[in-house]
């Protein structure tokens, strides 16, 4: 059995795909188990980009099979354009396999999370539009169309037929917008089940198959523990579970299946999107960083905010997900700034200081960081692939970060590159 999970510890974009990317060269399987095209990861090939969203990341060099699990959500118009694209650059696509039973993300669930986004007006949450929240909501309320159902006409059209009755009504009535036509949506579908049958297989089966056999199978996060449905800044997360948890239910492994957790950390802090986030920088250091970083959001354009690194959220990461191996990203963006600030409590609105993160998200937007400071370094560190010859500080830096949690950084990404990796062990 060898089985690992790369997940994201903060709000996303850490660099899960060129980790998993890495990685995925000695898989056996990769697989996504949550989530959707709302997942933006960016994997460079020398001069060549891949912006991966729903596709696994493990797609580029994986030398076995790429599954979409039961867990993720599906918006198989999505599926085609990214396989067309990976094509259109000469690489095979015919490992990529779809489960039968990951829900379909339908039209009414893009036009439900933009409408309700566009009514907030200013309290938004600031979601991708991709209809994750929607289509997650149908799942749990059990109406949800699944990979399966666009295999079957009659299925598909009585569940057309019972959804879109009330969606057309939340749209006409509350919303005040137009009205789907089912014909359109059931011709489109149908036609899509049929351009994609051979994809569409049980995936459950196989996976537990092959960890028997000890085969490596690689389970890829989307997202991150601070965006999860339970566990992050609710209500400004996104409607999955990407924590290592999320595994079992996402991808049909038992829990004694897992086991190495690997969380990736960027060496500071970004969030896409609204909600709180303490150790944001408002200033010129946060221009500087976005700049050096290059941190626009990959499915949505959007400008990433900045911050310090913040220990006691990521303390909270590790713990839900049980990490036994960290991958700090980006550690080359912090070269030039000195000091270097990591939060390491908080100081709450009646003055306790605490080391804990809170489930009172209004309250965070009202708790004071307390930071620990740093020496920064000024080398260049992009070329730098092995630990000793990175800089002094730098490794204090990585230090201060695994003593704080407990937890060794196995991996130090110095670029965006396949390369540009100081490897500490080999996982396998
Ligand atoms: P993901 O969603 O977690 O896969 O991350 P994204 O791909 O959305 O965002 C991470 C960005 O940082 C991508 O543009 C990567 O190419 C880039 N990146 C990853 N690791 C490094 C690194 O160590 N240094 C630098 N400078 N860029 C990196
Ligand atoms: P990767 O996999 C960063 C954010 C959105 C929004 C919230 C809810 O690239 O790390 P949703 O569309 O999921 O309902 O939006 O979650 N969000 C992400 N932020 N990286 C992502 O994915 C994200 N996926 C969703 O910006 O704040
Ligand atoms: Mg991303």
């Amino acid at each position: 059995m060898s089985t690992f999970v790369v997940v994201g510890l903060q709000y996303g974009d850490e660099g899960k795909g060129k980790i998993t990317d890495v990685l995925s060269a000695k898989s056996d399987y990769v697989v996504r188990y949550q989530g959707g095209d709302n997942a933006g990861h960016t994997v460079y090939v020398g001069d060549e980009k891949f912006v991966l969203h729903l596709l696994p990341s493990g797609v580029l060099q994986c030398p076995g099979k790429c599954f979409i699990a039961n867990g993720v959500v599906v918006n198989p118009k999505s599926f085609i354009k990214e396989i067309n694209q990976i094509e259109s650059k000469g690489l095979k696509t015919d490992h990529v396999f779809i489960s039968r039973r990951a829900h379909v993300i339908m039209p009414y669930h893009i036009l439900m999370d933009t409408y309700r986004e566009e009514e907030k007006g200013g309290t938004e949450i600031g979601t991708t539009k991709k209809g994750i929240g929607p289509c997650y909501e149908d799942k749990i309320a059990r109406v949800g169309i699944r990979m399966i159902d666009l295999l079957n006409p009659e299925i598909l059209r009585e569940k057309l037929e019972k959804n879109l009755k009330v969606k057309n009504a939340i749209f006409s009535k509350y919303f005040e917008k137009p009205t789907l036509d089912i014909d359109e949506i059931y011709e489109e579908f149908l036609a899509i089940g049929q351009q994609l049958k051979d994809r569409i297989v049980d995936t459950e089966v196989e996976l537990n198959e092959a960890i028997q056999q000890g085969k490596n199978v690689l389970f890829e996060g989307a997202q991150a523990l601070m965006l999860d449905i339970d566990f992050g800044t609710y209500p400004f997360v996104t409607s999955s579970s990407p924590s290592t948890g999320g595994v079992c239910a996402g991808a049909g492994v038992p829990p004694t299946a897992l086991q190495n957790l690997i969380g990736v950390s960027k060496a500071y802090t970004t969030r896409v999107g609204n909600g709180p986030f303490p150790s944001e920088l408002h200033d010129e250091l946060g221009e500087h960083i976005r700049k050096v970083g290059h941190e626009f959001g990959a499915t949505t354009g959007r400008p990433r905010r900045t911050g310090w690194l913040d220990l006691v959220s990521l303390k909270h990461a590790c713990m839900i997900n049980g990490i036994n191996n960290l991958v700090i990203t980006k550690l080359d963006v912090l070269t030039g700034i000195t000091p270097l600030k990591v939060v390491t409590h908080y100081k709450t609105e009646d003055g306790k200081i605490i080391d804990y993160f809170t489930s009172s998200t209004h309250k965070l937007y009202h708790y004071e960081p307390i930071y620990e400071e740093l020496e920064g370094w000024t080398e260049d560190i992009t070329k730098v692939r092995s630990y000793e010859e990175l800089p002094e500080n730098a490794k204090k830096y990585i230090q201060f970060i695994e003593n704080y949690l407990g937890i060794n950084v196995y991996l130090v990404s110095v670029g965006p590159e396949r390369s540009q990796n100081i490897i500490r062990k080999e996982l396998f």
